[in-house]
């Protein structure tokens, strides 16, 4: 893909830089011992990212930094360049649009995804609740046909899904994690153990059990208020909003969708991914 094509998808973070940015992204360097999250919004971005935080520094202890601080596509790359390693980078970004480094070097990309229902119930829920001018107003089923139609932040979720299962077969040798949020949610230990494994840190089975505990939903989202500053809270998120750490379930989109919508969600599901019979997404727990 070139730029051009993304560019109209990032409504939701469009800014007059954005151009800039997605070129210096392009020409970063990265490092070998980088760890890259790829996530299509609202597949716990903030949950994973805090874990690998977590496990790179052998700790149990939350990132003193924001992960905000780290998302390639809005982060200050002058500050992402001067951290030290290991970095745990993070992006909603497709992968032709990553450092173009990326594919030469030996860093490790861990890729999240969601089941697609519980996503456009997420993403909806924060369009409504920003302040930026692109807030959405409507409704849910007009956002939920919108995302169908990947006319949202970050496009398509089918095809952002498509273009990492498409990179897993060109480059089988490149080191590549998927996951999805509802085996974090199932099974957290268990999962922890198993990126602990992918990344090499030999983290003990206490340690994998401690970082799970303190990345509760319930202990991140009160974390995560008191590292977020009151102003900067008032100037993202509209009064009373739930902010990111919403309500942290899986199959919470039932409580949101018709039978109509949600057979529309199926369709379009087999249609475009039903070959990947290896990706399983769980719709409900
Ligand atoms: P909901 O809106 O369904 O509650 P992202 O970080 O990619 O923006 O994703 C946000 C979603 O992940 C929100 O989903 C949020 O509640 C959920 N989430 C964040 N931390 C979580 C945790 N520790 N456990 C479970 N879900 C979590």
């Amino acid at each position: 893909l070139e730029l051009e094509e993304i560019e109209g998808c990032c409504i939701l973070f469009s800014n007059d830089h954005v151009e800039q940015q997605l070129k210096q992204v392009r020409r970063m360097d990265v490092r070998d011992d980088d760890v890259i999250l790829c996530t299509y919004p609202k597949a716990g971005t903030h949950w994973i990212w805090e874990i690998l935080s977590m496990l790179t520094s052998g700790t149990s202890l939350y990132c003193q930094e924001m992960k905000k601080s780290f998302m390639l596509e809005n982060a200050d790359l002058a500050n992402v360049n001067s951290q030290p390693s290991p970095r745990v980078l993070n992006t909603h970004l497709l992968p032709p649009t990553l450092p173009e480094t990326t594919w030469t070097s030996q860093a490790r990309l861990v890729v999240f995804h969601r089941n697609p229902k519980d996503s456009v119930v997420s993403l909806y829920s924060m369009a409504r609740q920003v302040t930026f001018k692109s807030a959405f107003e409507g409704s849910f089923d007009g956002y939920a046909e919108l995302f169908l139609k990947g006319t949202v932040p970050y496009g398509s979720w089918f095809d952002y899904v498509r273009a990492w299962e498409d990179v897993r077969m060109r480059l089988p040798s490149h080191r590549i994690y998927v996951g999805c949020y509802e085996d974090m949610h199932r099974d957290p230990v268990g999962e922890v153990s198993r990126l602990a494994e992918f990344l090499e840190v030999g983290a003990s089975q206490d340690l994998c059990r401690d970082i799970a505990s303190a990345c509760s939903f319930q202990r991140m989202k009160i974390a995560a208020e008191k590292k977020r500053g009151a102003k900067e809270s008032r100037d993202f998120w509209k009064p009373n909003a739930t902010g990111i750490f919403r309500k942290g379930q899986v199959g919470d989109w039932k409580n949101w969708m018709t039978q109509e919508l949600s057979e529309a969600f199926d369709q379009e599901f087999n249609q475009k991914l039903a070959d990947l019979t290896h990706l399983h997404f769980t719709f409900e727990l």
